[in-house]
């Protein structure tokens, strides 16, 4: 039976590469697709959503886009690394879908609460506002729905020494969606940063030989040129593929059971997610990953993009 996801998300080429698995995977049963600002405003970022479920040919995946800002703070885009559109690189596809009237935190609820308690996760790969914006409409959703995220570190942030970027833009919604009461799989940097899209990997998605695996190299080659300049990275991580190939393949990823809370007062600290991994600690309600199996990571996002368009991609 598919895992039944909403992937709430800032495309942003890492969020791309989490579309294109999540729509092709076989096992994953992707109803949604929701946006908020993080890497780009939330216009860029849901006309990028668009532009690439019209590729990818996602007619049958709900499209909503969410928070225009965080709870309450500036918003401040990461230009540097994902360019002026949040998608920079490759041509712009042409857009060919439509958005659902909903904002993208009613339709997590309703999605959430009329579909059975359990079988609903929320990949989100992007600023938690959309998650915290859903609880406070329903906080019923933490008692039926699991979460997965890209965000957060056990050790050095990305964009600060404590914090990484999701977490950064919106340390209060990250903290509300930590404190309720469901289970979060946090995939932080010490895993994505071991995703590294080297030039084997590339190699294997052009030899697909598809026009979505042809744009999914394209935006590789500028997320890499923009890593190794900003962050001095040889390779790019592609950090938004974690949280979703560990649904697909929990096997691949080494985890603990940890408490994780999130710093919004520290000067130096905020938005550092603090995860409780000393030797006395006992069992915590979520989920960190600390290591991976790189070589089977890559098997599963190469058969998952080199599936969409065959018939297997279909759901
Ligand atoms: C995270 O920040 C964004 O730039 C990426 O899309 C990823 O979700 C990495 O810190
Ligand atoms: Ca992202």
């Amino acid at each position: 039976m598919p895992i039944s996801v909403i992937l709430d998300c800032d495309p942003g080429h890492d969020d791309v590469l989490a579309m294109l698995v999540a729509h092709g995977h076989r096992d994953i049963d992707l109803i949604a697709v929701t946006t908020v600002c993080g890497n780009q405003t939330v216009d860029m970022v849901t006309d990028n959503a668009l532009a690439v479920g019209s590729l990818a040919g996602m007619g049958e995946v709900m499209f909503a886009r969410g928070a225009d800002r965080p709870l309450a703070r500036e918003h401040r885009p990461a230009a540097d690394i994902h360019g002026e559109t949040g998608m920079d690189g490759p041509a712009r596809p042409a857009n060919t879908l439509i958005l659902d009237p909903r904002p993208a935190p009613q339709l997590i609820v309703d999605e959430i609460m009329s579909r059975p308690a359990g079988s609903v996760t929320i990949v989100a790969t992007a600023p938690l506002t959309n998650l915290a914006l859903a609880l406070a409409i329903e906080p019923r959703i933490a008692e039926r729905a699991d979460v997965a995220i890209m965000g957060g570190a056990i050790e050095n942030g990305n964009v600060t020494a404590s914090a990484e970027f999701n977490i950064l833009v919106d340390p209060e919604a990250a903290h509300i969606v930590f404190a309720a009461p469901w289970r979060v799989t946090m995939m932080g940097l010490e895993v994505t940063h071991l995703a590294l899209a080297s030039a084997e990997v590339r190699n294997r998605l052009r030899s697909i030989g598809t026009p979505v695996a042809a744009f999914a190299d394209e935006l590789l080659q500028f997320f890499g040129e923009r890593y190794a300049e900003v962050q001095d990275f040889a390779e790019p991580p592609v950090h938004d593929l974690c949280p979703l190939v560990y649904l697909i393949a929990p096997e691949v990823f080494e985890v603990r059971d940890v408490d994780i809370d999130v710093e919004i007062a520290g000067e130096l600290t905020l938005g550092r997610t603090v995860v409780d991994l000393r030797p006395q600690a006992t069992a915590g309600r979520h989920r960190v990953g600390v290591d991976m199996n790189v070589a089977r990571f890559w098997d599963i996002v190469i058969e998952s993009i080199a599936a969409i368009g065959a018939t297997s991609a279909v759901h």
